[in-house]
């Protein structure tokens, strides 16, 4: 019997691996990587589909730290988010992706990343995040920020651009329309960012790569 070679998921391989070669390259190269149009369309427009189901109230609203002061919050953040648990399908997608995209991080540029975590975001217009970093250099964790867009046809006249600085000193950053299937990485602890006011409903997943914090810690001098 002939063998059987399903083409198309052969060319989706190819296609995958090409762009997480290129993500791992531009980590590697600068720290971070903006890639358009590099979550394959088809997760994409499942992630869509998913995310602009969800109601208003399974949305949680977003909250900084232990202690969760609503005003400062409002301050900060105001956008509506839903961490992903994998009960649906197109999140069972995103993790299986997310999880591929870890081991190819952890096998060119040996990072030791050891988990993953991430939630749907809405950003409603006039929503906003402030100049933020994902994590504190010499803490361990959050490694690896990663976040997608599922916005179709955004213009530049929406707003809600992702501005990421190059280090505290940076005071004009790079601009980044969030739209479809535009995937951005960069290190947590290395890139502050924030997210302008939004004119439209903006949807977007954040996720971030950990290390072994039971190790890291054992390893550690303890605080
Ligand atoms: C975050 C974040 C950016 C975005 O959730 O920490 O920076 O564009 N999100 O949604
Ligand atoms: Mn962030």
């Amino acid at each position: 019997m002939e063998a059987i070679i399903d083409l198309d998921a052969e060319i989706a391989k190819a296609a995958e691996d090409a762009a997480f070669s290129l993500i791992g390259n531009d980590l590697l190269g600068k720290g971070y990587s903006v890639r358009v149009n590099s979550l394959p369309h088809s997760l994409a427009d499942l992630l869509n589909e998913r995310v602009v189901s969800i109601s208003d109230s399974s949305f949680q609203t977003a909250a900084i730290g232990p202690a969760q002061n609503t005003m400062q919050n409002n301050f900060v953040r105001s956008q509506k988010l839903k961490w992903i648990t994998g009960d649906s399908d197109a999140s069972i997608q995103w993790l299986s992706w997310a999880e591929r995209l870890q081991v190819h991080l952890n096998r060119s540029l040996f990072l030791g990343l050891f988990s993953f975590e991430s939630h749907y975001a809405h950003y409603q217009p006039g929503d906003f995040y402030k100049r933020h970093y994902d994590a504190f250099r010499g803490k361990v964790g959050r490694t690896v920020s990663i976040v997608v867009y599922l916005n179709t046809n955004w213009l530049p006249t929406d707003g809600g651009e992702l501005v990421i600085y190059n280090g505290d000193d940076d005071k004009k950053g790079l601009k980044v329309m969030p739209s479809y299937a535009t995937v951005v990485v960069f290190l947590s602890s290395e890139y502050p960012h924030e997210v302008l006011r939004t004119n439209r409903d903006r949807y977007s997943i954040a996720g971030w790569f950990s290390t072994n914090t039971s190790i890291a810690s054992r390893v550690d001098p303890p605080e």
